[in-house]
């Protein structure tokens, strides 16, 4: 079988020196936040592991050592907007610049039934989406302060789904309670809620804020699944063996996150969705992902429904 295309990081670009830069990378102890986090440290970063299990991180930490960089733990869920707010008081409290905001924890799927935050949203919107949002929205001002930021929120090729079957947000029931449930069409319209957030941002704060993106990071072999329920577990384990052909190393998953922080030529397109290459894209011609790339959906290009789905999910979070 033809190997498949794997977009790496140019080599110039994982030299550049980053001591003296901080970042904060969400769910990093484990899979493609693990990754990103221990190359920015090996490159001589700062990164705020932003995590709700910090004895894992701690763990996962101890890999760490001898890199040039340096890390901290937080503890963050951010699918309770309280504990997100108290989390930005912590960062802004102790740190006077941001260089790097890097949206990643997820990898959260329910079966058919539906399971709600503390808040009453959606669980699967709530961390995908509305805590990261709310994370990021308060500490936008740190990031613009810090000349030269960048900002990611990790989606997924399924936000793309089938030239019969878009995903898309839902305005009218951001919080799901309205609709009948499925966990992955849940799990596909908050990763649309990533790109378009991504282009609204890239809009509203010009060339005076963060430069901004939305990733597609590959099929990783990472810990995907492990937080939902029992049945998706089950059968995540029970594909393991067959995926592992088409999926990626948690490293390789980690690149197209890595380009955007690191690169050059990524500035050249504020809000723009940078995709590795996938065998789950249904549309032709998209397989081998691009640097950027234009996402196969129509609805999360609509700018309309980006500014819409901002407006909203203020009133949600309570901003
Ligand atoms: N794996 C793939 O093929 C794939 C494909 C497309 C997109 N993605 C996306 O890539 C990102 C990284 O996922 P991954 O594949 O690396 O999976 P992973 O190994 O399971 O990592 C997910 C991370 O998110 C954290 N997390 C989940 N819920 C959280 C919460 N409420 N508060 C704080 N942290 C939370 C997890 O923490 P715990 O360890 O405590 O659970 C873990 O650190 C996710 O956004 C996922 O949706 C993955």
């Amino acid at each position: 079988m033809a190997r498949r295309l794997i977009r790496r990081v140019a080599a110039e670009d994982l030299r550049k020196d980053l001591s003296g830069k901080t970042y904060i990378v969400t769910g990093s102890n484990s899979g493609v936040g693990l990754e990103t986090t221990r190359q920015l440290i090996t490159q001589g970063a700062h990164v705020v592991m932003a995590v709700r299990r910090p004895e894992a991180a701690q763990e996962a930490a101890t890999g760490f050592e001898g890199l040039r960089g340096s890390y901290s733990i937080e503890n963050v869920d951010v699918s309770d907007l309280a504990s997100v707010r108290d989390f930005t008081e912590r960062i802004r409290a102790q740190h006077p610049r941001l260089d790097g905001l890097v949206c990643n924890a997820g990898g959260v799927m329910f079966g058919s039934e539906a399971k709600y935050s503390k808040d009453g949203l959606e669980m699967t919107m709530a961390v995908n989406f509305f805590g990261h949002f709310l994370m990021t929205e308060l500490l936008l001002d740190l990031l613009t302060k810090t000349k030269g930021s960048r900002w990611l929120i990790v989606s997924s090729v399924v936000h793309a789904g089938s030239p019969k079957n878009r995903p898309q947000v839902h305005l009218e029931d951001l919080a799901h309670k309205e609709r009948s449930y499925n966990g992955f069409s849940a799990y596909a319209d908050a990763k649309v809620a990533g790109v378009l957030y991504a282009q609204e941002l890239a809009e509203r704060v010009g060339a005076k804020g963060p430069f901004t993106a939305s990733v597609h990071p590959g099929w990783a072999r990472s810990n995907f699944g492990s937080g939902g329920n029992a049945m998706i577990r089950a059968a995540m384990a029970l594909m393991r063996p067959f995926t592992r052909t088409m999926s990626d190393s948690n490293e390789d998953s980690a690149q197209t996150s890595l380009h955007v922080l690191l690169s050059d030529e990524a500035l050249q397109y504020p809000g723009a969705y940078f995709s590795q290459s996938s065998v789950l894209y249904r549309d032709p011609g998209y397989r081998n992902g691009g640097w950027p790339t234009e996402t196969p959906n129509p609805h999360a290009r609509d700018m309309d429904v980006a500014r819409e789905l901002v407006r909203c999910s203020r009133d949600i979070v309570g901003l």
